[in-house]
């Protein structure tokens, strides 16, 4: 996603003056070595880059252009490897490894996703992964691209696809495990490879929970944020929006400004709704429960400013509503006060024409060059069956939509889920039909049983696995979820509070899978949220409760609404 991964650099490139320490190790003679290395590996896969950076406080990834990911920043001294792994039915991917120096490696392995439809290995992501001590993967998927250009699902008579969908991260996860298992025999060891994780947000969200599905031996614990897990309904969901929107400038068009101003509206409205006391927090926590009404900024007379017309009425309605097709809800609309957020809808210059691309090369490869796909026409006379062709066809098997995790569960792996609630690129609401379809289907409906492998934290007022880019909303985001180190220095886990499992989602996930002794004891019921005012550096800070709990401001305590110690996670 353009946008996004714009903020990412933008930020990433602000906080570069940032020195972390310096960790000089030697160099390991002899394992981080082609010919040793490479005899665990598969026929048709091999190094195609090695690097042993010896000195700490690197930055590496793609020598040529990455279109998706920028490099890892400050890493520190490591053995850096790319592979290229070509196997049957059109496979061909590559993907990027990170091996920590033996001293400094916790005998972990994480992988971390992708976002949207980016190809390119994640080499940023990656970055905050070495710097817990974990061997660190990332594939490109089997493309290299930015998020918005989808021709590529063309190449290798579809191969490109499948790989995409879910063949090139399990290939990899393989792969990767077995070069980290043979790199530490290699530099002399007793260290053995221990738990697999993974973290991803987004498509990344998606990724990690189809890995669980189709392997679930593969990882013990996986961090998800905001999945975009229904891929077959979601894409057809962003035409619909988009087709709203549709044509540029046209009456039912909002733009940036527009958008923002029905945002702000709605946001004025809501907050107090949600907050203590009804005094307004700055948190719309629970927008799908907020009272409002666009009338109060209809238009009533031409030339009439801060207002929108019935028309652009229509089009924030059809972008809130449920998605109805042949009598059925058949997708969720997005939460009021994230119309801003939402970069497939305003940005005519990246991805506003991404839906389209979706149909001429993921879903109508044979009318790829067809100028049915020029524009929306042909979708809106023919909505309902496209969207059933999407659903049979499911693109590159990509949907994550096994709810039954149950073998996953029964080895012991552990699930933790986070959503902004002011999502509106995968609607937050994606994420509560995910979690009641695994609690139907592998917890038989017994919340104890979803309690003790999956937790489900619900980010209040947070975009799409990052804080809100279109307002400068100050809510409480970090819990050092998937891209989050990346935008605030050290560039790992969440600054003052590295490692420490009650802010950093991972370092709990960490914590709750490795107690095989005493199982549940880490468990984590709640995880503190945080955020910076840029002005002030003030932090604020709240609770996230796991589902079903919400944090709740203690009115006999009333200590300062902007710390977590004043929220409690009552009993629901
Ligand atoms: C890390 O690299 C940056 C950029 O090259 C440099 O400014 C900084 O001094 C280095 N920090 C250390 C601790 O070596
Ligand atoms: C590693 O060895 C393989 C097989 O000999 C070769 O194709 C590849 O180019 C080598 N990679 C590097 C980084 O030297
Ligand atoms: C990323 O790092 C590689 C070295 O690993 C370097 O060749 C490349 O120029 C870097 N790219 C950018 C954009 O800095
Ligand atoms: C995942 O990769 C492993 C190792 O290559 C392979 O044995 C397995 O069949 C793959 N799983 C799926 C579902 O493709
Ligand atoms: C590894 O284990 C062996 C056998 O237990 C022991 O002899 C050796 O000293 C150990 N090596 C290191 C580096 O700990
Ligand atoms: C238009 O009129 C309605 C009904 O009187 C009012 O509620 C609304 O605020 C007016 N719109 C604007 C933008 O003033
Ligand atoms: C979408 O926009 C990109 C970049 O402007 C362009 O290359 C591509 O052809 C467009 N796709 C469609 C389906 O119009
Ligand atoms: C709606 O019904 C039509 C006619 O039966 C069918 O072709 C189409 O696939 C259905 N669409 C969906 C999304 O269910
Ligand atoms: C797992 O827990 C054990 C026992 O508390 C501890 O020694 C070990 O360091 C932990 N492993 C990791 C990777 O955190
Ligand atoms: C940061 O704090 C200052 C001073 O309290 C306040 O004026 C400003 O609005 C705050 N910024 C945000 C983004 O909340
Ligand atoms: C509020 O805090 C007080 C003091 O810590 C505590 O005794 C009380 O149970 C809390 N109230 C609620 C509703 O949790
Ligand atoms: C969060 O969990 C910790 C550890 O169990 C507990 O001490 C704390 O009171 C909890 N915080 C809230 C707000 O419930």
């Amino acid at each position: 996603m353009a946008p996004l991964l714009a903020l990412l650099l933008n930020l990433w490139l602000a906080n570069s003056a940032f020195a972390g320490p310096t960790i000089k190790l030697a160099r390991q003679a002899g394992a981080c070595d082609n010919t040793t290395l490479s005899t665990v590996l598969p026929s048709g896969t091999y190094i195609e880059r090695l690097n042993d950076l010896p000195n700490g406080n690197e930055t590496y990834g793609d020598p040529f252009p990455n279109l998706g990911y920028p490099n890892a920043t400050f890493i520190p001294a490591v053995c850096a490897l790319t592979v290229r792994v070509t196997g049957p039915d059109n496979s061909d991917y590559r993907f990027g490894l990170f091996l920590p120096r033996e001293q400094t490696w916790n005998r972990n392995f994480l992988a971390v996703g992708n976002y949207g439809q980016a190809g390119g290995i994640n080499w940023a992501d990656m970055g905050p992964g070495l710097k817990y001590g974990m061997a660190t993967v990332s594939t490109d998927t089997g493309h290299s691209s930015p998020g918005n250009v989808l021709d590529w699902a063309l190449e290798r008579n579809r191969g490109a696809l499948r790989d995409w969908g879910y063949r090139a991260v399990n290939g990899s996860i393989h792969i990767a495990k077995a070069l980290t298992t043979r790199y530490y025999t290699l530099t002399g060891s007793n260290k053995t490879l221990d738990k697999s994780y993974w973290s991803g947000c987004s498509t990344g969200g998606r990724q990690g929970l189809k890995q669980i599905q189709i392997e679930p031996e593969s990882l013990d614990g996986v961090l998800i944020g905001a999945p975009a897990w229904d891929t077959k309904r979601l894409f057809p969901w962003i035409a619909n929006i988009a087709s709203s929107f549709s044509p540029i400038g046209g009456p039912t068009y909002l733009d940036f400004s527009q958008l923002l101003f029905v945002t702000q509206y709605i946001r004025g409205i809501c907050d107090p709704q949600d907050s203590p006391a009804g005094i307004p927090d700055g948190v719309v926590s629970w927008p799908e429960e907020c009272n409002f009404n666009l009338n109060a900024i209809r238009c009533n007379s031409t030339g009439q400013t801060n207002c929108i017309t019935d028309a652009q009425i229509e089009t924030v309605l059809s972008l809130h509503a449920d998605y109805v097709i042949n009598g059925t809800t058949i997708f969720p609309g997005a939460p009021p006060g994230a119309e801003v957020t939402n970069p497939y809808i305003f940005d005519p210059s990246s991805i506003t024409n991404f839906s389209l691309e979706y149909f001429k090369y993921f879903l109508y490869p044979d009318e790829a060059n067809s100028p049915l796909w020029s524009n929306f026409s042909h979708f809106l006379d023919n909505e309902a069956a496209i969207f059933g062709h999407s659903i049979e066809a499911n693109p590159g098997q990509a949907t994550a939509d096994n709810f039954d995790l149950s073998a996953f569960r029964n080895r012991g792996g552990k699930v933790i889920m986070y959503h902004g609630t002011e999502d509106s690129t995968v609607p937050t609401a994606e994420t509560a039909r995910f979690y009641s379809s695994v609690l139907t289907t592998t917890a038989g409906g017994s919340s104890a049983t979803m309690d003790s492998f999956f937790k489900l934290f619900y980010v209040p007022g947070m975009g799409h696995c990052f804080p809100d880019s279109g307002t400068e909303q100050y809510v409480p985001w970090d819990i050092g979820g998937a891209g989050q180190p990346v935008l605030t220095p050290p560039l790992a886990s969440v600054p003052g509070h590295f490692l420490d499992p009650q802010y950093d989602a991972l370092a709990a996930l960490f914590a709750w899978v490795n107690t095989t002794g005493t199982p549940g004891e880490r468990n984590p019921h709640n995880i503190t949220a945080v955020t910076w005012n840029a002005t002030t550096s003030a932090e604020k800070s709240r609770p996230l409760c796991a589902f079903p709990r919400r944090a709740v401001y203690n009115t006999t305590r009333a200590g300062p609404i902007d710390q977590a110690t004043s929220w409690d996670c009552p009993t629901v």
